[in-house]
């Protein structure tokens, strides 16, 4: 298996996480999709910054200041190319994609949703993508509906135009499937919202990883992704909204940097994106995702697509050939996620036996209880991709599900 203009090996290298034993196994790292591992830039921009740049954004008038807050801003500029967002006004730092979509329940939601009004999301929503939804509409009397999934996890796009309705005030919709790895079609649900002047938000978390994403060519009014699961660090992420949107919108949480004036009686707010940024930000958490998507851009989205494409057909045929094994979720348009249950092992007990293996991979509900339900069980064990997995990682998840076999019969 060899994609293009891509060099797994020289990858892999970049990564000092993986090149490591556990249980006296050379570790195999497939739970990509539950958080990301780090390139060694990542993580020389955080211990760079800390060691020299290091001061609080927007406040000082020292030379630290002005280093810290140019390396914040020059971050929001690095993430607006990267979506290729128009302006990097339309960029808020947030925590993550569940603090982003949260602000968007929590502003615009209590904004336009009323009483009797509906909010539309899907079957296949991360938990972050239903409960704030969830929170609007308990409070001010509105309804959720939900786009139902088929048996291959696939968006049911016959059921979507009876449920846009002259009462829904925003679709929420995720761009790729944590739990089943569907990649939906959201340029059309965002045209035929927009046919009926509809707002649409779309959760990338899952997306940014294995997808080129331009948010103009997607025509989206939001789009929320988290920087660990993109190979930056923690507790930093990103909220886009279209200029206009953003400007027309409440702020989220009130404190230092989101206001322009302060008197007792009145607070004028802030600019966008400042408004939505309360507080001293992430600013290390910026910068390193800044070098996460430099390392990204490096290697090459258009080939990190390719080779995330390429093993999921090895390891899809890999997996199929396991007795006893069933994939949850065989959409037709996938990135590499492989969800799956083994007979009738508890999904628990494979990743458990993995582990023993060296293989790291995540089991349970995945965030999307409801989704879970869908297909009629209460959990699944997952295998995750990322560009740094190779075919051997994948050989090695299924010599562990024979041992599982062994063990279980
Ligand atoms: N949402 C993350 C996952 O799918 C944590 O594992």
């Amino acid at each position: 298996m060899s994609t293009p203009g891509f060099d797994v090996r020289r990858v892999r290298a970049d990564f000092p996480i993986l090149h490591q034993e556990v249980r006296g196994r050379p570790l195999v790292y497939l739970d990509s999709a539950a958080t990301g591992q780090k390139p060694q830039a990542v993580i020389d921009a955080l211990t760079r910054f800390y060691t020299h740049d290091n001061a609080n954004v927007h406040r000082g008038v020292h030379i630290l200041s002005e280093r810290a807050t140019q390396a914040y801003e020059d971050a929001r500029e690095s993430v607006r190319r990267f979506i290729n967002a128009r302006d990097a006004k339309e960029i808020v730092f947030m925590r993550g994609t569940t603090e982003a979509i949260n602000l968007v329940a929590s502003t615009y939601g209590r904004k336009h949703v009323g009483p009797g009004d509906e909010v539309l999301i899907s079957a296949m929503e991360h938990h972050s993508n239903i409960v704030p939804w969830q929170m609007v509409c308990d409070a001010v009397g509105a309804k959720l509906r939900v786009i139902p999934v088929d048996d291959r996890g696939e968006l049911r796009m016959d059921a979507v135009d009876a449920l846009l309705t002259e009462r829904t005030r925003i679709l929420a919709v995720t761009h790729v499937s944590n739990a089943l790895g569907t990649v939906n079609p959201v340029r059309e649900l965002v045209r035929r919202a927009h046919a009926k002047n509809i707002p649409v938000l779309l959760d990338g978390a899952q997306a940014v990883t294995h997808l080129p994403v331009d948010v103009q060519d997607l025509g989206c009014d939001f789009y929320a992704f988290s920087g660990h699961k993109l190979f930056g660090p923690t507790g930093i992420g990103v909220l886009y909204g279209r200029l206009d949107v953003l400007e027309a919108m409440p702020p989220y949480q009130g404190g230092g940097d989101m206001i322009l004036s302060v008197t007792m009686e009145k607070t004028v707010y802030n600019r966008v994106p400042h408004r939505f940024e309360a507080g001293t930000p992430d600013m290390a958490g910026a910068v390193g995702l800044a070098a996460a998507i430099h390392y990204l851009e490096s290697v090459g989205m258009a080939a990190i697509a390719a080779h995330d494409q390429a093993l999921l057909t090895y390891a899809t045929q890999a997996l199929s050939a396991v007795p006893g094994l069933s994939l949850v979720g065989t959409a037709s348009e996938k990135t590499g996620v492989l969800s799956f249950t083994l007979a009738d092992v508890h999904p628990h007990d494979v990743g458990t036996i993995l582990d023993r293996e060296g293989v790291c991979i995540r089991t349970g509900h995945h965030c999307a209880q409801p989704l879970m339900k869908r297909f009629g069980v209460a959990a699944t064990a997952r295998a995750s991709l990322a560009f740094y997995n190779t075919p051997e990682d994948v050989d090695a998840l299924v010599r562990g599900l024979h041992k599982v076999r062994e063990v279980f019969q």
